[in-house]
């Protein structure tokens, strides 16, 4: 039995109790450890619903248990959710979070912390929903020096930016489908300003160049600006308007950036559409290596943080401690022009 506590019911909890509840035979099968949910942890009244009998208010009845290995944090927010982490790795448990905010601001600590107490800190629902990228950045390329990434890593507005083309419709309106949808943050300020999508290069850029980068400090503007005059000009002269981050490593210098930028019809991003994400990444051995997929809402966010999960079963020690190297002259670069 491999027993997993959820703490937030929320879109991506839930969408992960749903999962976990139906994919457990599959699982077993494949591991041949049953995994149980054993506890939710939330406010929100469960009764009359299936998750009724684990739910608990209480974090120290989960961290007590010593049955729970597992706590996956999909609350929202920084403070409590960053706290929530520290504890329940102190425990001795391993933590698996969508929770972007807390990987980008904690996220060196909560490694370190994990490692010393021979427990995994996981977080690859933190960046592009469904798309695997963390573990692609931190095992699969690991023999390539990362030179680039690029991408389209907010799901909200690119939804948002599509369906302003493609309807007509106002940012308003493509802000409050997004939220009903699911996809966008409780404060939505983070979306259409472009913080969430800096927080998400900055997990990227920290793994990919071993080095520390801090979110705070990411030239970032985001879509508020952009009406759909934009993008009837834009599409008359051969482009689309997308957010994009992009990040570039070179002479010891980080160049970074978040900003809507012109794409070319015809190129990779131009045609990433609603609520997919896409990320390409240059390595010195691979070249470019494209990743895609929907970068936000319940289920797709739901799926990897269930991979983590799985993860644990077979790998419970971490590999090693990343190690986050400082870099000497380490600026922040706007990455780009008014192009791409
Ligand atoms: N609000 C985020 C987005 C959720 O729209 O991309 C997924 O991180």
């Amino acid at each position: 039995m491999f027993s997993v506590a959820i703490m937030g019911h929320g879109v991506v909890g839930s969408g992960v109790c749903d999962a976990l509840l139906a994919q457990n035979e599959k699982l077993s099968r494949r591991f041949g450890r049953r995994i149980a949910l054993s506890y939710v942890l939330d406010i929100r009244d469960l009764s009359g619903t299936r998750y009724a009998p684990y739910k608990t208010e209480s974090l120290s009845v989960i961290l007590r248990d010593p049955e729970v290995e597992v706590v996956t944090i999909t609350i929202g927010g920084l403070d409590l959710a960053a706290d929530y982490c520290f504890k329940a790795l102190e425990a001795g448990k391993h933590v698996v979070t969508s929770n972007k905010a807390v990987v980008a601001s904690h996220g060196c600590a909560l490694e370190k912390l994990a490692f010393e107490k021979g427990r995994r800190f996981m977080y690859e629902a933190s960046v592009g929903g469904g798309i695997p990228i963390i573990r692609p950045l931190n095992i699969c390329l690991f023999a390539n020096n990362i030179l680039e990434i690029q991408g389209i890593l907010n799901g909200t507005t690119n939804y948002m930016l599509t369906g302003m083309f493609r309807r007509h419709a106002s940012f308003d309106e493509m802000l409050a489908r997004a939220q009903r949808k699911g996809y966008a943050e409780a404060d939505p300020t983070a979306d259409v300003d472009g913080y969430d999508a800096a927080r998400k290069i900055a997990i990227l850029s920290s793994i990919a160049y071993g080095a520390f980068v801090d979110y705070r400090n990411i030239p970032c503007s985001g879509i508020r600006n952009i009406a759909y005059c934009d993008h009837e000009l834009a599409d008359k002269a051969g482009f689309t308007i997308k957010l994009l981050a992009g990040s570039r490593f070179e002479d010891g210098i980080i160049y970074i950036s978040v900003e809507p930028k012109l794409v070319p019809k015809g190129h990779l991003f131009s045609d990433v559409n609603s609520v997919y994400n896409a990320i390409l990444t240059k390595g010195s051995y691979t070249g470019d290596t494209l990743f895609y997929g929907q970068g936000a809402g319940k289920e797709a966010t739901a799926s990897a943080v269930v991979g983590d999960i799985i993860e644990l079963i077979s790998t419970p020690r971490s590999y090693s401690l990343p190690e986050f190297v400082k870099i000497p002259s380490f600026l922040y670069l706007s990455a780009l022009s008014l192009f791409i």
